[in-house]
């Protein structure tokens, strides 16, 4: 008698949806991104070295956009580490992207302040919009569409993010202006937190 009987959620279970990042352009650091890791690096104890996986993910996503799995196994040859260590850190953070993403990525928070204000209309009004679904990225590359777990502005929901900026209280009309201007003002119509003012 077997003792692991059948588990009827096994072969669920078992079939992960994991996505391996796309492995991308052959990938190494600049001599200067090199030089600027090292100087970080030289703050850690030679052993604690992996303590800066996450700082040289930061510089391959800054050079290239996302995380590709060319620019981990180089993170991990320049750290002295298994590709193993960087990728679990790579997919652990939400904020690393593990495909191309497009020029504004916008985030819509969808845990619960802002479902119960109605983030999933604003998710909806700029699929629409877009022609994407979520996780998708726009026809032109402009717009990638994601949604996110809580931004930390609870009490100002609905939430958007896109790039570095805030978009509080957002109405999905709103949501859909906020895109015409971004395509029309390009980065200056990010600069900073937008606050809607309550009532308005
Ligand atoms: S629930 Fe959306 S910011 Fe916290």
């Amino acid at each position: 008698m077997s003792f692991h009987p059948e588990i009827p959620y096994a072969t669920a279970f078992h079939k992960s949806e994991r996505k391996l990042s796309p492995e991308g352009e052959p990938f190494a650091f600049t001599p200067e991104q090199r030089q600027k890791f090292e100087e970080l690096a030289s703050h850690y104890p030679p052993e604690q070295r992996k303590s800066t996986i996450l700082y040289a993910l930061f510089m391959v996503q800054d050079r290239i956009g996302y995380i590709s799995a060319a620019g981990m196994r180089h993170v991990a040859e320049v750290i002295g580490c298994t590709d193993a260590d960087v990728e679990d850190v790579a997919t652990y953070y939400a904020m690393f992207y593990k495909q191309p993403v497009g020029k504004y990525v916008v985030q819509v928070c969808r845990t619960l302040s802002c479902a119960l204000k109605g983030a999933e209309r604003v998710t909806e009004a700029i699929a629409n919009h877009l022609h994407v679904a979520p996780g998708g990225t726009d026809a032109s590359k402009t717009f990638t569409l994601l949604e996110v777990e809580c931004l930390g502005a609870c009490d100002r929901a609905p939430v958007v993010m896109v790039n570095d900026g805030w978009h509080e209280c957002l109405k999905p009309e709103d949501a859909v202006t906020l895109l015409e201007t971004i395509k029309a003002k390009g980065e200056s119509a990010l600069s900073g937190c937008v606050h809607a003012v309550e009532g308005k």
